[in-house]
């Protein structure tokens, strides 16, 4: 008998841990191989950034996955840098340090990730559309940490994204498949949101990259459990 077809709703594949644990033992990685994740591993991380919750399930995430050799990851890194400099007086050599990463002089940006990839929304509720945006891409890091890869929210590159959307607005993303008028205007005024780094940590420094010292006492129960 011919096995069901599966479902887009059906669990994405066999994992090796439990989602649970990869929440337990993901952390930023800012140190990574020179090996490029395939395209399939990625593809299965933006299915899983897709099963995200978001307000009226509107889905407002659009992922652009880049190369880091691209020339707009390349176009960034320089503008971020002085960007964050003349506006928050980075210094990248402190921030590294505090990470417990070498300095990257090269690229203290996207830490010469193999991957970066930029978050955009459009047609979400307002207000709701960062809020989706982050637990769409949280989804991707737990998705991505169980394939053995590795992930860092990139907030300073947001010091150039003028110029990242100018890029991301020549492209046309899966929409343009869609005949969805709707859709298709509400693709034109996507805002940008985040970007991120994806790869493979780096073992020599992996030890090194521990996750940061958390503090477990941020809830109350307001009632008995
Ligand atoms: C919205 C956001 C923006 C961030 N921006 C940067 C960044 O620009 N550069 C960086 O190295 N890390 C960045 N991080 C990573 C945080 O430093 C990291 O998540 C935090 O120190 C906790 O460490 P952990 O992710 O290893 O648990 C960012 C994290 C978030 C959530």
């Amino acid at each position: 008998m011919a096995s069901p077809a599966p479902s887009e709703t059906a669990a994405p594949v066999a994992s090796p841990c439990p989602p649970i644990d990869a929440a337990f033992g993901r952390r930023s990685v800012r140190v990574f191989q020179n090996r490029v994740p395939s395209k399939e591993d990625i593809a299965e991380c933006v299915r899983a950034a897709c099963l995200a919750p978001s307000g009226h399930n509107k889905q407002p995430w659009r992922y652009y996955v880049y190369r880091h050799e691209n020339a707009l990851v390349q176009r960034v890194i320089p503008l971020a840098r002085e960007r964050c400099i003349a506006t928050f007086h980075t210094d990248f050599r402190k921030l590294a340090e505090s990470c417990g990463v070498p300095y990257n002089e090269v690229d203290p940006i996207f830490y010469q990730a193999p991957v970066v990839i930029f978050v955009t929304a459009c047609g979400g509720l307002p207000g709701l559309e960062n809020m989706d945006c982050g637990l769409s891409m949280e989804n991707f890091f737990l998705a991505a940490e169980r394939r053995g890869l590795s992930t860092c929210p990139i907030g300073l590159a947001a010091t150039a994204a003028p110029e990242i959307m100018e890029e991301l607005n020549k492209l046309r993303g899966p929409l343009d498949a869609s005949h969805d008028a709707k859709e298709k205007i509400a693709e034109k005024q996507q805002k940008y949101t985040c970007a991120f780094v994806l790869g493979y940590a780096d073992a020599e420094h992996d030890v090194q990259q521990k996750r940061q010292p958390r503090n477990f006492n941020k809830v109350v129960f307001a009632d008995q459990f």
